[in-house]
């Protein structure tokens, strides 16, 4: 069942996702090479419960942690360890759920980590460019599956693959709602979206193959290639017949400067 929002409880999401976006910012200050996932996790933690946050990934069916911290290789679902140093050349995809004033906000951005390589850095912009071809479709009177097309034609268009075991989809006073949001699909396929409909955009997008292995902590997902894949993610809500987007990239783009693509 699809929930539609009112205009105050859209609001209200762009609060929590605001916050979600500010500890962002601050965890973008921290990611060097040196650095451990488990210390990026902390410094999410700490400035979402200081704000009056609660970090809804953690005991989300059991997941550990307040971030999700997928280097390389892993796609989705790394689990923050003090094991894990970031080293030059690295990217880190980091995603993570806030619940504020009852709403959820949940949005992924994926970083490089000093010096990395330039068809990597094509893929992070790529799939960067995926998001915003989605968002762009995301407006009253299109279909689910016009977004899913857009994402899945640029990225592939690029020579990437696209990840069919994660997808989008609703949210609001649950992290995971009604509908499914694909990121691949056929033009005037899917349900047709409304004012007031919830969505996450999130591009899963592979240098290599879209094969995946599932580590045996049961979260940790892998490229079977183990060839990077990248992964940005947006809450947004069709308002007014367009995207609204209410998640944002503008506190890490502060701490970037140029180095923000
Ligand atoms: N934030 C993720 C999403 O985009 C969910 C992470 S799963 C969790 O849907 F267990 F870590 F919460
Ligand atoms: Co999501």
């Amino acid at each position: 069942m699809i929930f539609l929002k009112t205009d105050e409880e859209i609001e209200l999401m762009r609060e929590s996702n605001k916050l979600l976006g500010m500890a962002y910012g601050e965890v973008a200050k921290a990611i060097a090479p040196g650095v451990s996932t488990a210390q990026l996790d902390r410094i999410a933690e700490e400035f979402i419960r200081d704000h009056g946050g609660i970090p809804s990934c953690k005991g989300y069916y059991g997941y550990p942690a307040t971030l999700c911290t997928s280097v390389n290789e892993v796609v989705v679902h790394g689990i923050p360890s003090e094991k894990v140093i970031l080293k030059d050349g690295d990217i880190i995809s980091i995603d993570g759920c806030v619940l504020l004033n009852g709403f959820q906000a949940d949005s992924a951005y994926t970083f490089p980590v000093g010096d990395v390589n330039a068809e990597t850095m094509r893929l992070l912009r790529t799939t960067k460019e995926c998001l915003a071809l989605g968002v762009e479709q995301a407006i009253a009177g299109k279909r689910l599956g016009d977004i899913g097309f857009a994402v899945q034609h640029h990225a592939e268009s690029a020579g990437f693959s696209v990840v069919r075991e994660f997808v989008g989809h609703g949210i609001g006073r649950e992290m995971h709602e009604d509908p499914e949001v694909p990121n691949y699909g056929r033009r005037g396929n899917g349900i047709v979206l409304k004012d007031g409909m919830c969505i996450c955009i999130e591009p899963m997008i592979c240098q290599g193959r879209r094969n995946l292995i599932f580590e045996a902590d049961e979260w940790t997902t892998r490229t079977a290639d183990r060839k990077p894949a990248a992964h940005y993610e947006y809450s947004i809500a069709v308002r007014n017949g367009k995207a609204d987007i209410l998640s944002t990239f503008d506190y890490i783009k502060e701490v970037l400067g140029d180095r923000f693509i």
